[in-house]
């Protein structure tokens, strides 16, 4: 029987994934977990505790004391918070991922570990169409580096230890149960949001950056996939690929007029607009198919209509 641990369970990913993970393995199975207060859907339904995963001590009792054997290790500073306290997210976005090797080496009940890695670790050198599994990687962004010199890390512990770490790259990830914080692709949900709000919004990024995203239930569905695959089918264990749509702002806006029909938007780019010039335009998922069956459903359409709707229920 499988006891699973969350880290980050209030975030964007952990918000969703830990109610799927409780359908899938038993409310009672999946402990969640999060250095702040979650939502009452995941307090009300199953185990939740706060906890530091930088606190390797209370981590490892944690893990022993409720018989542990997989964990979600989800939490991270985004690369535009990232970019304003450099050290320290590099700080918090490494150990806290060696404090998880290290636990899945020494305590032999864990049995899998998930960790997200992330379109951030290309930089302005990879190709930037289609950008393929293996390829240039030259990250320029504090977040990227980290997430690249942890791809590095699960395929050495992965090597070295036989520990079953799983990765996937995510591309921007759009939802509306939680909303992201820090990110350099934040900016296609708020305007969300800011549509429904306000009817206007102010986009951080210029009009014509194209960057690739996905609807959360597609990232939900890829995750779980990876982590139910055979172990002896995952070949690749650093991380994988996958892609869902690419689109730049004003496709976005306009896509979302076809529901507001009024809605405004103007550009006015920050340092995000350097981090996402950095970043691939659309990837390349041909591995991750090949080897576990990848597989998306939304485009941006599909995707803009379910926003708005959910948005729209939730705000009312
Ligand atoms: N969505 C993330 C960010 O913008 C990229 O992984 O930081």
């Amino acid at each position: 029987m499988e006891r699973i641990l969350v880290i980050g369970c209030s975030g964007q990913i952990g918000s969703e994934l830990t109610l799927q993970l409780r359908n899938m393995y038993g409310n009672e199975n999946v402990f969640a977990t999060d250095i702040r207060q979650a939502a009452k859907d995941i307090t009300d339904t199953g185990p939740f505790y706060i906890l530091d995963v930088m606190d390797e001590k209370r981590l490892i009792h944690f893990v022993i004391r409720h018989k542990i054997t997989q964990i979600y290790h989800l939490a991270a500073v985004l690369s535009g918070n990232a970019e304003k306290i450099p050290l320290q997210a590099w700080d918090i976005n490494m150990q806290s991922l060696m404090n998880i090797l290290e636990l899945a080496r020494e305590v032999e009940d864990i049995r899998k570990i998930f960790w997200p890695s992330s379109i951030a670790v290309f930089g302005p050198t990879t190709p930037r169409v289609n950008t393929p599994q293996i390829t240039v990687m030259e990250p320029n962004t504090v977040y990227g580096i980290s997430k690249l010199a942890g791809e590095r890390w699960c395929e050495y512990y992965f090597n070295k230890y036989k520990v079953d770490v799983r990765s996937i790259r995510y591309p921007g990830l759009i939802s509306y149960k939680t909303e992201a914080g820090g990110g350099t692709t934040d900016y296609a949900v708020e305007i969300y949001y800011e549509a429904i709000r306000k009817r206007k919004y102010q986009c951080f990024l210029s009009p014509e950056t194209t960057l690739p995203m996905m609807f959360m239930p597609d990232a939900i569905k890829a995750t779980i996939d990876l982590m139910e695959a055979e172990a002896s089918d995952i070949k690749v264990r650093s991380s994988y690929n996958i892609s869902g749509m690419s689109f730049c702002p004003k496709e976005i806006a306009t896509e979302i007029k076809r529901h507001v029909p009024d809605f405004e938007i103007n550009y006015k780019p920050d340092f995000r607009q350097a981090i996402a010039d950095s970043w691939p335009q659309s990837i390349n998922a041909d591995v991750a198919v090949r080897d576990w069956n990848f597989s998306c459903e939304y485009d941006l359409g599909k995707m803009s209509s379910v926003m708005i709707r959910e948005i729209r229920k939730k705000l009312a």
